[in-house]
């Protein structure tokens, strides 16, 4: 009996999709779905001359495998991937291979991970970006985890990748959670991006009264050029797009956003890791916001609206602005998420290789975009700079986009449109290049009423003082 390189859990969207491209690259598979039917449907669609054979259980598919066993296990992330591992660790021997593709919490995976390591099984924990489209034709893949797997499914998963320039959108990335966490990451970067499109939609049509084709036409122009991704692609895909009526759909569409997760998960890690990720925890807090709809129109009642649209004739100048403070809040988003990947990295010993997650970002998942070229470019400086934003390009890059993004956020404030992720951009930008900044004042107050002490500016900081502000006012070093 032939034996199947690979065993596929889950025949929804996802699993199926990478089953399909897995059976295009020439690997035999072996696939089971919990209801059955499900899996019946996808040979009876599909299976006509492909390698691919169908199990009616578990033991059923791990009967098929070659050894060792290799099964990407594609359910919901939380209580079906456990529930999956746990019918399937009787089934296992020490050296298989269980890979998760589901977009677990990092966390989960870590611990999954040594669980099984007792056990001998390798687990991966393996980030899969690029919806529908790109687990059928080329995902970005973040596979990390027991070390042992990757020479054994490297090929298989390289093979299924978007390609740059020949270079496969799959890269190892570390053990334990380290692939879910650079997921985890890009999701919420897709979280920052998306937010900011939108509040530049917004401003487009409410403060520059633009109709949705000009709004269109604005975004396939500047695909052409800095801003290139498949997010700003698909923003005017969507505002072309007509309702049954001929009206715009966007405008029949509900103001509410939804959330699974990641983003939160995204801004909780770097509150443990006090890493300062304004942007990404702005757009789930404005998703959030989005989510109170009736309570936000009962305010919009009491507390007014929005004034008036700028003028026709100072319109074009406005769009440059917007288009500048779009290009330059992703660049703080990015920088804010690299950050947080460093810190993350030295927290749980993972060597990221930070360049080849921007390159494995550049092409077949959802915040695929010409940017992250120049990302990885800037890891690649000796020495790599404290930040993106210390990058010569990107430094560069800022100094001219600097005076349209405060137009555009003064546009926003002027008009009352919230704008939080590009207004936040600039806020952490002002409060990054401040050599002296505020937190002097904290300090003082923080002295005044708890006695926390404060350094000083014109000594070593080992030292501390405390002033006795309502007594005799007396400064004195702190033992
Ligand atoms: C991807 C996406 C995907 C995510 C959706 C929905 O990389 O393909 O990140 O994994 O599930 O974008 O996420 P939210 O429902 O949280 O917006």
């Amino acid at each position: 009996m032939i034996q199947s390189d690979m065993g596929v859990v889950g025949l929804g969207v996802m699993g199926a999709n990478l089953a399909l491209n897995l059976s295009d690259k020439g690997f035999r598979l072996s696939v089971y779905n919990r209801t059955g039917a499900v899996a019946s449907e996808f040979i009876r669609a599909h299976g006509q001359g492909r390698a691919i054979a169908v199990a009616d259980d578990l033991e059923g598919l791990v009967s098929q495998l070659g050894s060792p066993r290799v099964i990407l296990v594609m359910v919901t992330a939380g209580r079906a991937v456990e529930g999956v591992i746990e019918q399937l660790l009787p089934l296992l021997e020490a050296g298989d291979i269980l890979i998760d593709g589901g977009n677990s919490n990092y966390q989960d995976t870590d611990r999954r991970w040594r669980a099984l390591a007792a056990k001998g099984i390798h687990f991966v924990g393996m980030g899969v970006s690029g919806g529908e489209d790109g687990a059928r034709f080329g995902p970005s893949l973040m596979p990390g985890g027991a070390a042992a797997a990757w020479p054994v499914i490297r090929d298989m998963f390289q093979a299924i990748a978007a390609k740059v320039d020949g270079m496969p959108c799959c890269q190892w990335l570390g053990e334990g959670g380290a692939g879910h966490y650079v997921k985890m990451i890009h999701n919420g970067i897709e979280y920052g991006d998306m937010q900011l499109i939108a509040e530049v939609c917004h401003l487009m049509q409410h403060a520059l009264g633009l109709d949705h084709d000009t709004m269109a036409d604005c975004f396939e122009a500047w695909n052409g050029g800095r801003l290139e991704s498949y997010l700003i692609q698909i923003t005017a895909r969507i505002l072309r797009q007509r309702d049954r009526d001929g009206s715009p759909l966007v405008d029949s569409i509900l103001d509410k956003a939804g959330q699974k997760g990641t983003g939160v998960w995204t801004a909780q890690d770097a509150l443990d890791n006090a890493v300062p990720l304004t942007l990404i925890s702005e757009a789930v807090h404005a998703r959030m916001l989005s989510a109170r709809k009736s309570e936000r129109v009962a305010a919009a009642a009491l507390l007014g609206s929005v004034p008036a649209v700028v003028p026709e004739p100072d319109r074009a100048v406005y769009l440059d602005a917007l288009h500048d403070a779009l290009y330059a809040a992703k660049l703080v988003s990015y920088t804010q998420g690299f950050m947080l990947m460093q810190a993350a990295a030295g927290k749980n010993g993972w060597a990221l290789p930070f360049g080849d997650i921007a390159l494995l970002w550049r092409a077949g998942c959802i915040i695929r975009s010409r940017f992250l070229g120049d990302i990885k470019n800037s890891f690649e400086r000796q020495p790599v700079p404290l930040s993106l934003l210390q990058d010569p390009f990107f430094a560069a890059e800022l100094r001219s986009a600097q005076a349209g993004w405060r137009k555009a956020v003064m546009l926003a404030v002027g008009h009352g449109i919230a704008a939080p992720a590009l207004g936040s951009a600039l806020a952490f930008y002002d409060g990054y290049r401040c050599a002296r900044g505020s937190a002097n004042i904290i300090q003082a107050q923080r002295d005044f009423f708890g006695a926390h002490a404060y350094q000083r500016i014109d000594r070593d900081e080992t030292t501390r003082f405390h002033t006795r502000w309502m007594g005799d006012g007396v400064e004195e070093p702190l033992p």
